[in-house]
């Protein structure tokens, strides 16, 4: 039988998991989708990719047999992501975790509950990321790098090997970071920076070599 989704977000994250469906498919694992949540009040009624946004993240219990996709958080929503996905009430099992057909994931690599594995991403071996990760199109997160829960790792970033990245970060596309690097709680690493030292926790850093720009409390 399909596995039932409810997506939670009706951003750019749930229009790609809504067109995996059809790879799902083919690859012998189909699932479906019944509706989006999100707390946008001007997404209400609306419908993203064919399916209807059916409430707010706090509606996901109305579902009780179908599992949760955790599409939430952009590059300006990123640290907020752990308050806003606990709006769907207890029960983090309820989360699936996605690897996209063709993504590469080691088989000595770990991958947390509720995370999503975008199409050409590479986990090396040894790799761990933790719970609610996201790793967009064609990043690599390569051998024994560990990846926080909450963290995003956009596309085309390269992630050394033993890299520690912390909880709730933006690792910005086309970023390089450098092997054994270590990446504070809630920070951003801007688009195509070369990190070649450790990132306190919340700065924004960009640049070659990468630089703070900033030091943010929350997303904007
Ligand atoms: C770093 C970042 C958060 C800054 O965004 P912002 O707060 O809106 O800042 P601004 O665009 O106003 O730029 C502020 C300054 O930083 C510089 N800057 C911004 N991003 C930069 C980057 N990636 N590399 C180098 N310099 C950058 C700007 O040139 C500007 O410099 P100036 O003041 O001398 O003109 C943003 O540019 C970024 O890289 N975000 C990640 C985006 C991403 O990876 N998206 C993937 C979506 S799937």
């Amino acid at each position: 039988m399909d596995e039932d989704l409810i997506i939670l977000g009706a951003g750019g994250t749930a229009r790609e998991v809504l067109a995996w469906l059809v790879d799902f498919a083919a690859a012998g694992a189909p699932r479906r989708c019944l509706g989006l949540l999100d707390d946008d009040p001007a997404l209400r009624g609306s419908s993203v990719g064919g399916v209807p946004v059916v409430g707010e993240i706090r509606d996901a219990g109305r579902w009780p047999h179908a599992s949760w996709v955790d599409a939430l958080g952009g590059p300006r929503s990123f640290r907020r992501r752990p308050e806003i996905v606990a709006r769907a009430g207890t029960g983090d099992g309820r989360f699936a975790t996605l690897v996209h057909p063709r993504a590469y994931v080691s088989s000595a690599a770990t991958i947390g509950l509720g995370s999503l594995v975008f199409p050409h991403a590479t986990i090396g071996a040894g790799a761990r990321l933790g719970r609610h990760v996201v790793v967009l199109p064609g990043a690599v997160v390569s051998h024994d790098a560990q990846v926080g829960d909450f963290t995003i790792v956009a596309s085309g970033a390269l992630v050394s090997g033993g890299v520690s990245i912390g909880t709730a970060c933006y690792i910005g596309t086309g970023s390089a970071t450098r092997d054994g690097v270590v990446v504070g709680d809630g920070a951003l690493v801007g688009m195509g920076a070369v990190v070649r030292s450790d990132v306190a926790a919340g700065d924004v850093v960009v640049g070659n070599p990468a630089a703070p720009l900033r030091r943010d409390e929350r997303g904007s």
